[in-house]
C-alpha cells in the first residue's frame, strides 16, 4: 500500500511540447523539454500517488512506477488527457500545447521551386484542452494549469485561471535565461482562484514540483 501525502490519489500530468505536422518531414513546435512535467510526475509518485504521465515528444527517462502515454499533436494530447481525466483526482497541464496547427498537411515533402521565394502558411486553431476539461470537471476534481508568459506574467495568468476555470495556475516567466523552457531550474508564481499568490525562488524543477505537491495535498485534497 502506498504511503505519503498523495496516497490513494490519481494524478494525470501532461508534459512536453506538441508537434504539428506540415508535411511528412516537418512540424511546428516549441522549446518544451518535458522536464517540468516529468519532475511533477516524479514528485507525485514519491508522494504516493498513482501517476499517469502524458508526454508529447520528450526524450527524458521515465520516473519509476509512473505510467507513460506518448502523444504527438495537440489533438492527440486532447484525446489522451480527456480519457485519463475521467478517473483522475488531479490534472496538471504542464505541456506546452500549440494553439495553432497547419491547416493542411501535405502528403509529400513541400519543395522549393523557381517561383516560390516566399510562402504563406495557413494555420487553424487547435482545441483548448483545459477549456474542454472545464465542463467535465466534478466538484472533487482539481485542475491545475500553467501559464507560460513573456510579459505581464501575473495579469495574463489571472486571465487564464478565469477563462479556463482552474483551481490553481502556475505562472512561469519564460523570458528569463536559466528558467522556464528546457532549463533545469525554474521560478514560478502559484496563483489561486481566490486571488492569493505565492512566488518561489529560483530552484530546481524537482523542488518546484514538490512545492506544487505540498500545495495540492494541504489545500486541495484534504
Ligand atoms: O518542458 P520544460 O522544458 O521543462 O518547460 C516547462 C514549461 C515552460 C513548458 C512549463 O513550465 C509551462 O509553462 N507549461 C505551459 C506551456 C503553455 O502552453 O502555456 P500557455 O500559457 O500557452 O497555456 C496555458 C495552459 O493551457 C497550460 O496549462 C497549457 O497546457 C494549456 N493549454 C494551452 C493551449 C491549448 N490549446 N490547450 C491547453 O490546454
Amino acid at each position: 500500500q502506498p504511503t505519503g501525502k498523495l496516497a490513494g490519489k490519481k494524478i494525470v500530468v501532461s508534459a512536453g511540447g506538441t508537434r504539428e505536422p506540415l508535411d511528412p518531414v516537418r512540424y511546428l513546435t516549441n522549446h518544451s523539454s518535458g522536464k517540468m512535467g516529468f519532475a511533477i510526475a516524479q514528485a507525485a509518485q514519491e508522494a504516493g500517488a498513482e501517476v499517469t504521465l502524458i508526454a508529447a515528444n520528450t526524450s527524458l527517462p521515465v520516473p519509476a512506477n509512473v505510467k507513460l502515454e506518448q502523444v504527438e499533436t495537440a489533438r492527440d494530447l486532447s484525446v489522451a488527457v480527456k480519457q485519463a481525466f475521467t478517473t483522475a483526482d488531479v490534472l496538471v497541464m504542464a505541456a506546452a500545447v500549440a494553439d495553432f496547427r497547419p491547416a493542411e498537411v501535405a502528403n509529400q515533402k513541400i519543395k522549393k521551386t523557381a517561383n516560390n521565394e516566399m510562402m504563406t502558411l495557413k494555420l487553424i486553431r487547435n482545441p483548448d484542452i483545459l477549456k474542454e476539461i472545464g465542463p467535465m470537471k466534478q466538484p472533487s476534481q482539481v485542475v491545475v494549469g500553467f501559464a507560460a508568459e513573456t510579459n505581464d506574467l501575473v495579469q495574463n495568468a489571472e486571465k487564464k485561471i478565469k477563462a479556463k476555470k482552474l483551481d490553481l495556475i502556475v505562472a512561469n516567466d519564460v523570458s528569463k535565461k536559466g528558467i522556464g523552457f528546457n532549463a533545469d531550474n525554474n521560478q514560478v508564481t502559484f496563483l489561486f482562484a481566490d486571488g492569493r499568490r505565492q512566488k518561489t525562488q529560483v530552484e530546481s524543477k524537482s523542488q518546484i514540483a514538490r512545492q506544487l505537491i505540498d500545495i495540492l495535498s494541504q489545500q486541495f485534497l484534504k
